[in-house]
């Protein structure tokens, strides 16, 4: 095994600082946010920090000055720093995989030195941005033409997972800074209707295909990518040559792109130190950079960057992710809370929440330790959401009067992007207005006795009272840009980053997601002919012949 930063930790529910937590949460008991709020007036501007252009206003959340030193004692016990140090010093800290956690330099400046086994990546991180700068111009231009000499007006990317939902998340986040006469669409699932939506409109002679995927072996996305290129050719009437002019990669196996057909001077490149859900600022955003240009792709990069520099050098007292993560720990443990919701309250911001869904809990949905041995203590939340006001009139019911202890984080932005004509622009007060009417009612609620005072009958008020008192992060910038979007992104990676290293599970491997693939491609077969069905459990055994039966095999 290699060697193992996290052998030889005292077990992080052995540790005093682990003790002392549960000890000062039955201390605290019931208390309640109105009373944290009426004995400390300056609760609201005292708990707040800011890194970059993100403002977060933490005084919505269950704790004391106490909980929170208790909180960051126990980083300091575990070290949180010391692996944090490790990943951006490149050293091996996917320990499964045996690999670096480099995501940092995909943004480092021109000129710093990032070493992984050895050899600074810098250089060759810059290379491949500068070469899909040079392509994203060409295609964005018209002077990258079809195999008949058209321009390109649509981009399709292929891929799935960390090759699919960033790019595809940050594409809707930066509409706005997009160029209009060029789309980009997005194919993820091996269901060959998401190919057939997305190709149906589409003339073949102006359509530019990225395959995007780290391995290339990834089943879905290479099935899509067969299936997109039968289709051009078909549509084109043309041979193998015209490949070369409407089809892209990006991926770290060249072997594997070269055997598809694909040239290898038509691959961008990356590496695999970048995990697939951490890769979306690498060549994986190649669609984004046509989209958005290499200008607004780079403004993006310093976004993540600021945050980097921040979550590295801030002090334990400022440093927001940290802060995020440890609070994340908090009411997992000690609250019983089972899952996290993101609201953003900007409709960019649609894809936002799947996106942190694969990054969160493919990163910690784990349940052994570093070391193997089992863990003793609650790992990743569930994480979910939809864009407010939408889910107000959706799911808040429970989040308000349910039973259970959901965390949430509300982001919003002062401004509606620049481009919306007045009369919509001037919805954004109201948007607002719902974002923080909701961070105030799911904080304080409403009394039974403020809801009496309204002349409520009595039989009425158990059910018209909100007990308050669910724990919100309000995050709130200018404006949604390019930079803000990377800043928001980088506090979402180290938060969940912070929450592995104190949970001694490794973020950064995702072999929970191999079973069903193995499995899938065994009963693939079955499906076909119903040879070897009877090597399958029962249920499934019954479940594949209905299914055999209803296809009229
Ligand atoms: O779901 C598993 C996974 O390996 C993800 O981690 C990854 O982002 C996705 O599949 C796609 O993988 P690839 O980019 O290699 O096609």
């Amino acid at each position: 095994m290699p060697e193992n930063p996290a052998n030889g930790r005292t077990p992080l529910d052995r540790t005093p600082q682990w003790a002392a937590l549960g000890k000062h949460r039955a201390e605290l008991g019931e208390l309640h946010l109105r009373e944290m709020f009426a004995a400390d007036p300056q609760r609201g501007s005292r708990y707040t920090l800011q890194v970059g252009d993100l403002y977060l206003d933490y005084s919505k959340h269950l704790v004391t000055d106490r909980t929170l030193e208790l909180l960051r004692e126990l980083a300091a016990a575990l070290d949180v720093a010391g692996l944090r140090d490790a990943m951006f010093r490149g050293e091996k800290i996917n320990v499964t995989e045996d690999r670096a956690v480099l995501h940092t330099a995909l943004r480092a400046p021109r000129g710093a030195v990032v070493e992984a086994d050895g050899v600074n990546v810098v250089p060759e991180v810059h290379a491949v941005l500068d070469k899909m700068a040079a392509f994203s111009n060409r295609v964005r231009s018209g002077e990258w033409t079809g195999h008949t000499g058209k321009r390109i007006r649509t981009v399709v990317n292929i891929g799935i997972g960390g090759s699919d939902l960033g790019p595809a998340m940050a594409y809707e986040a930066l509409r706005a800074y997009t160029q209009r006469d060029l789309q980009v669409r997005f194919v993820s699932n091996v269901d060959g209707a998401d190919l057939h939506e997305a190709v149906r409109d589409l003339d073949a002679a102006e359509t530019l295909f990225i395959v995007a995927s780290k391995t290339f072996t990834t089943i879905e996305t290479v099935t899509n990518a067969t299936s997109a290129r039968d289709w051009l050719l078909g549509q084109l009437g043309a041979g193998q040559e015209a490949v070369a002019k409407h089809f892209v990669a990006l991926s770290t196996n060249a072997a594997g792109v070269a055997d598809f057909g694909i040239d290898v001077a038509n691959m961008f490149e990356f590496w695999d130190w970048v995990g697939g859900r951490y890769s979306y600022d690498s060549a994986i955003g190649l669609s984004l950079m046509i989209a958005i240009g290499p200008e607004r792709f780079e403004e993006m990069l310093g976004g993540f960057r600021l945050v980097d520099e921040h979550f590295r050098t801030a002090p334990a007292e400022q440093n927001v992710p940290l802060l995020l993560g440890l609070l994340g720990v908090w009411y997992g443990q000690f609250f019983d809370a089972q899952s996290h919701a993101v609201l953003p309250y900007s409709h960019y911001l649609s894809k936002f929440t799947a996106y942190l869904q694969q990054l969160d809990m493919e990163s910690n949905g784990k349940s052994v330790q570093r070391d193997g041995s089992p863990v003793g203590w609650t790992t990743g939340p569930v994480v979910w959401g939809t864009p407010g006001t939408n889910g107000q009139h959706a799911y808040y019911q429970l989040l308000h009067q349910g039973t259970k202890v959901i965390p949430a984080d509300l982001i919003g932005f002062a401004a509606p992007v620049g481009e919306l004509a007045p009369a919509l622009a001037a919805q954004h007060d109201l948007l607002m207005a719902n974002f923080f009417a909701q961070a105030q009612a799911f904080a304080f609620g409403k009394s039974a006795d403020e809801v009496r005072a309204e002349g409520v009958p009595e039989w009425q008020v158990p059910h018209r009272t909100f007990r308050g008192n669910h724990p919100t992060s309000v995050l709130l910038a200018a404006e949604l840009t390019p930079s803000v979007l990377g800043q928001l992104i980088a506090l979402y990676e180290h938060k969940v980053f912070v929450q592995g290293a104190i949970w001694n599970i490794d973020s950064f491997d995702q072999w929970g997601v191999e079973l069903g693939k193995v499995l899938a491609k065994r009963i693939e077969p079955v499906l076909l002919t119903g040879e070897g069905a009877e090597a399958l459990d029962s249920s499934s055994a019954a479940l594949v012949a209905r299914y055999r039966t209803l296809r009229g095999r």
